[in-house]
């Protein structure tokens, strides 16, 4: 007799709501729990008294009592070409963009830099127990090519677009309106809706895009109805007032892109730190999401985010990592600096609220909460393991823990990926912490 299913057994979490607004409604706990899992989807979490499905069914069994498993993290925000310049030191992003990013991103020219660096790419993120993430390609082709090949030898549900930029970058990663079309239209052909993957149109930001070329990112965007559009917003004061010269006719940054189509239910901006009330309005009433990047925008000195203004006018947040720029893979280490920078803004910022950003929220953010982020029944089953004695202070701080609250607050702010104890995509395992 044959069966297909695998289970899981540990200490369940998930989230099918935002805590913010339906508190302990907002998620699933089940601290002896099962996950069983169906030709790689979730066929059920919860309690195995209430399994339907018989014991003898099970044909592949995963014993990680006590360690917290849930759904794999989502990077709404991550430069895979950066990997290698993590950690250059900079006084703000324009002199860090000119001196480290620009000449990095310039060896992706070379196709074997690219395959080799998707191969590192996705190796430090799934030891971090990130399953899907968006992530900006360089300027080439091959650079989008790789990441998407090595995604899908993975069968990992995975976002890219090669970075649209027609102006003021160096001449050796410059495409022009007409090949940045006609490039990221065949990419879309070769890639969008393939298995797990899709494809985000990605003019770089304002900076580097000429109006004609954000037209062009528009007329892509109408290509196919679930296309995302990736870009960075309102990080830094001077690239501020770069963008305010450039489109001398927009009423501020966020109408620059907006002028073009690219503001919609399908958009990711990145940092969106310093926000007018008009710019907050409109990506609310537009549905439009923002990737919080705490790490980076500390690192880069670029300023505080202000959670408390995104969820007063109700924007769409996911957490995102912004490596190079940011200083780690962790989606824990992102979340605690999150947690850091709302602590400056005297903003309240729980671990649940943390947790949900992490994971369903992201999903949400990216439009995938039908596939990924929760243990729904009928998700993928990307998840993870995350040890609370992955060090032995860790373990003691977390045995003085009484409420998931107080758990996630320590994971969060001690977490790393030495915490990741595996990380599995659709079912399979992925990464084991050796
Ligand atoms: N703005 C334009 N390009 C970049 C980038 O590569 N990183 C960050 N953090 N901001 C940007
Ligand atoms: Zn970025």
């Amino acid at each position: 007799k044959t069966s297909r299913y695998t289970a899981v057994k540990g200490n369940i979490l998930y989230f099918t709501e935002d805590p913010r607004t339906r508190g302990e409604k907002a998620w699933h706990h089940h601290p002896d729990g099962i996950l069983i899992i169906e030709n790689g989807f979730v066929h059920f979490a919860g309690d195995p008294s209430e399994s339907p499905v018989p014991e003898e069914e099970v044909t592949t069994w995963h014993d990680y009592s006590g360690k917290l498993v849930m759904p794999g993290f989502v990077d709404t925000h991550v430069h895979p070409p950066q990997l290698p310049i993590i950690a250059s030191n900079s006084t703000e992003l324009l002199h860090w963009l000119d001196t480290y990013t620009f000449p990095e991103e310039g060896r992706f020219a070379d196709s074997e830099v690219c395959r080799e660096g998707a191969v590192h790419f996705f190796d430090e993120t799934l030891k971090n127990g990130t399953t899907t993430s968006l992530a900006m390609a360089t300027v080439h082709t091959e650079s989008a090519d790789a990441l998407f090949r090595e995604a899908e030898r993975r069968n990992l549900r995975f976002i890219t677009g090669k970075t649209l930029m027609d102006t003021n970058a160096p001449d050796f990663l410059t495409d022009t309106p007409e090949s940045g079309f006609d490039e990221s239209l065949s990419l879309i052909r070769r890639w969008h809706g393939k298995g797990r993957l899709g494809y985000a149109v990605t003019p770089r930001f304002a900076v580097t895009s000429t109006p004609e070329q954000l037209e062009a990112a528009g007329e892509l965007m109408k290509q196919a109805d679930d296309l995302l559009m990736h870009t960075h917003l309102s990080e830094n004061h001077e690239e501020i007032q770069t963008v305010r010269k450039l489109f001398p006719k927009a009423k501020h940054y966020l109408d620059a892109y907006d002028r073009f189509g690219l503001v919609g239910n399908r958009s990711v901006f990145a940092h969106a730190i310093h926000l007018r009330d008009e710019e907050s309005e409109r990506l609310a009433e537009s549905k439009a999401a923002i990737s919080f990047c705490p790490s980076s925008n500390l690192f880069l000195g670029s300023g505080l985010f202000r959670m408390d203004n995104a969820e007063r006018h109700g924007i769409p947040v996911g957490i995102g990592s912004d490596v190079g720029g940011g200083t780690s893979f962790s989606q824990l280490h992102t979340m605690a600096e999150g947690f850091k920078v709302c602590q400056l803004c005297r903003t309240p910022f729980s671990a649940t609220t943390a947790f949900y950003l992490a994971t369903l929220g992201g999903a949400r953010s990216l439009g995938l909460e039908k596939s990924i982020g929760s243990f729904t029944k009928g998700a993928e089953a990307d998840f993870i393991v995350i040890d609370p004695e992955a060090t032995p202070l860790a373990a003691r701080r977390c045995s003085r823990t009484e409420t998931l609250e107080e758990l996630l607050f320590v994971l969060m702010i001690l977490g790393d990926d030495r915490f990741i104890k595996a990380t599995h995509v659709m079912g399979k395992p992925a990464y084991t912490r050796p």
